[in-house]
Order: structure tokens, then C-alpha cells, then sequence
């Protein structure tokens, strides 16, 4: 059976991905040659997580620059920039989709690229470039993030910020990933995260192969594990982080960190830099995406609700800043107030 290293990966101009709505049932492999059937790839959710989707959109620009039949380099620019509208549309919350693809551009504008063929071999370099980076950013995010784990801590996680929601490695799991690879004692429990259940299928299933035997949870069972004291300590990803700390992330973040703040359980959101938007003042201004009602009506494909029903599927939600222990970055961990620390660490990169 083909199998990946990593949850993306180029093979000889193709990007291949494993296909995480199977997971953990099925594991198949997709493989992309046209940056429209990439995009689309992004939208639907063969691949998800935002520094994966980011990935995916660079290598989706690569593509999209190899395919292109210009023959100078102001016709593959404009080839360029009609295929960063399309990726653009993809997913709307998550930051690095647009960081990604506007890192592309900036490559492709490199005055010392002499022909659109240097422009295009330079183009698969950085998407390359952007991936290998992920990978590093995220062992350091874990470096820190593991330093704030004791031994004997039981940690609550939401949705996948796992190796799979990355390049690799992981975000908020990368974490407690690096804490057990330190022969630290840990518990970990994943939150199901209705509707498309990523905890259920994808943390559970990571965890489970890294050797940390987890608890899944119901969405409705966090507040109960933390009023028992059974959990010491909450990490999660993030989507899109505001300039004053506020945190996108998936839908059912804010109410965690509300109980976290409640319960008296510290809340960490690990955030790469690429995700800090220093350009919005604060979490109100991030566009939230809506997905399919068939999301919330159905599971698994099996139809749960009345049909006619009205809907409502906000893929992400905002914890405000106050709810905020500490942003775990790369560059160290921000603490409040997050105005300053943001930029702060952003600035060192
Ligand atoms: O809708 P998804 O599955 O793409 O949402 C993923 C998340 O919310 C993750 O927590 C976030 O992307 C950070 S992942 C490192």
C-alpha cells in the first residue's frame, strides 16, 4: 500500500495528499496535477488544518505555474495571480491559505528570475520551502509548548491540530507529542468536534499511533472533565489569531476556554507566527467560514435531522483574548498583554 511521510507531499510534479474525510477507516492517497482540482481539494477537505492548507495552496500555485503555457514571465504572472483568486476562495478563515499564496506571488515578482522557466522552477522551490518549514516551525512550537506539561498532567485537546492538520508534526499535538517523546506521564483526551468530527477520527487516531493511549470525549463531555479536575491543562490550534490575542479557531473553542477560565484550567492556543494576522485589530474582523448544512444534518452520510430543517454551520468560532493563558509560537510563548507579546514574537521570526 503507497503511503506518505508527511501529510503532503511533491513527487515528480504532483502533489500527492492523503485523503483525511476517509480517515481513520480508509487511507487513500490522492494525487493532483491541476491547481483547480487542488483548490478544490483544499474546499471539500481531502486536506484541512491551516498550515496544511497553506502547503497545499503553494504547491496549488506550483501547479498552476508548471501547467501554464506562458512563455514570458508577465503572461505566467498573470496566470498566477487568476490562479490565486480561485485558491483564495477556498477556505475563508484560514489565514495561511492567503499567506501562502501571496509568498507564491512574491517569489514569482523576483526581478533576478532571467524566464518564466527559472520562474517556475523557482516557484516548486518555495512551495517546497514552505512545507520543509512548517516541520521546523512546529518542533519548535513544541519545544515550548512541552515546557509548560508536568508529569502526571491530563490534557484536552479539540479538533486535530495534529501532524495531519500540518505538514507535519503537529500543532496543539505536536505538543503533548513532544511531551510524551520527553518521557513525560500524560493523559490525553480528544474532544469528538461535531460536525465533521475531526478529534473522533483524526486525533484519536494520531494519538493512538504515537503510543498515547487517549480518551474520546463527546462534545458535551469537556465541562464535565473539568468540573471533576480530571483535566490540567487545554492546548488547542488556531485558524486565524488577531492582533490584540483573540483566537479563531474550530467551532467550539470559545466555549472550552469559557469552562477552562471557570474551572481554574490553564488555556493555550499553539499558534505558528504565519497564523498571528497583525492586520486585524481583533477577532470580530475575522471572516468566519459557513459550510454545508449537510455537515450538521447528516453523519457519517446518514441522515440525522428532519429535512427542511433550517441550519446554521460556522466552521470556526472566536475565544476572546481574556480567556487566554498564553499563545504558544515558535518564537516563545506570548502572554498578555497580547497586544505587545504578539508582535513582539512575530518580529523575531
Ligand atoms: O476545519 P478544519 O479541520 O480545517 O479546522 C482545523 C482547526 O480548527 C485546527 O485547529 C487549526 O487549523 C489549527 S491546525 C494546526
Amino acid at each position: 500500500m503507497e503511503t506518505l511521510e508527511r501529510t503532503l507531499e511533491w513527487h515528480d510534479n504532483m502533489l500527492k495528499m492523503i485523503d483525511q474525510r476517509l480517515l481513520p477507516l480508509e487511507y487513500v492517497i490522492r494525487t493532483y496535477t491541476d491547481y483547480l482540482e487542488s483548490a478544490e481539494a483544499i474546499q471539500v477537505m481531502v486536506i484541512r488544518g491551516v498550515p496544511a492548507i497553506g502547503a497545499a495552496a503553494a504547491f496549488g500555485m506550483a501547479l498552476a505555474a508548471l501547467n501554464s503555457s506562458a512563455l514570458s514571465r508577465s503572461d505566467l504572472l498573470r496566470d498566477l495571480e487568476s490562479a490565486a483568486e480561485v485558491l483564495r476562495k477556498s477556505r475563508p478563515t484560514a489565514v495561511n491559505l492567503f499567506w501562502a499564496i501571496d509568498r507564491m506571488l512574491h517569489t514569482a515578482t523576483d526581478e533576478s528570475l532571467e524566464s518564466a522557466s527559472d520562474m517556475r522552477e523557482a516557484l516548486v522551490r518555495e512551495a517546497q520551502r514552505i512545507a520543509d518549514e512548517d516541520v521546523e516551525v512546529n518542533k519548535r512550537m513544541a519545544e515550548h509548548g512541552a515546557a509548560l506539561i508536568k508529569d502526571g498532567d491530563t490534557i484536552l485537546t479539540h479538533c486535530n491540530a495534529g501532524a495531519l492538520a500540518t505538514v507535519d508534526y503537529g500543532t496543539a499535538l505536536g505538543v503533548i507529542r513532544m511531551a510524551h517523546e520527553q518521557g513525560k506521564r500524560i493523559q490525553a483526551f480528544a474532544d469528538e468536534t461535531r460536525p465533521r468530527l475531526q478529534g473522533a477520527r483524526l486525533t484519536a487516531w494520531e494519538l493512538m499511533r504515537l503510543g498515547i493511549d487517549p480518551t474520546l470525549i463527546a462534545a458535551n463531555d469537556a465541562a464535565y472533565y473539568m468540573r471533576q479536575g480530571t483535566i490540567n491543562i487545554i492546548f488547542v490550534g488556531s485558524d486565524r489569531t488577531a492582533a490584540n490575542g483573540d483566537v479563531a479557531n474550530k467551532i467550539g473553542t470559545y466555549k472550552l476556554a469559557v469552562l477552562a477560565k471557570e474551572n481554574g484550567i490553564p488555556f493555550y492556543p499553539v499558534v505558528p507566527t504565519s497564523t498571528i494576522d497583525l492586520s486585524l485589530a481583533n477577532g470580530d474582523l475575522i471572516p468566519i467560514e459557513e459550510r454545508d448544512e449537510h455537515e450538521v444534518t447528516e453523519i457519517g452520510g446518514v441522515r440525522i435531522a428532519p429535512y427542511g430543517i433550517k441550519v446554521g454551520n460556522p466552521a470556526f468560532d472566536v475565544t476572546p483574548q481574556r480567556y487566554v493563558t498564553g499563545i504558544v509560537t515558535e518564537n516563545g510563548i506570548a502572554y498578555p498583554p497580547f497586544e505587545v507579546s504578539l508582535r513582539r514574537v512575530v518580529s523575531r521570526e
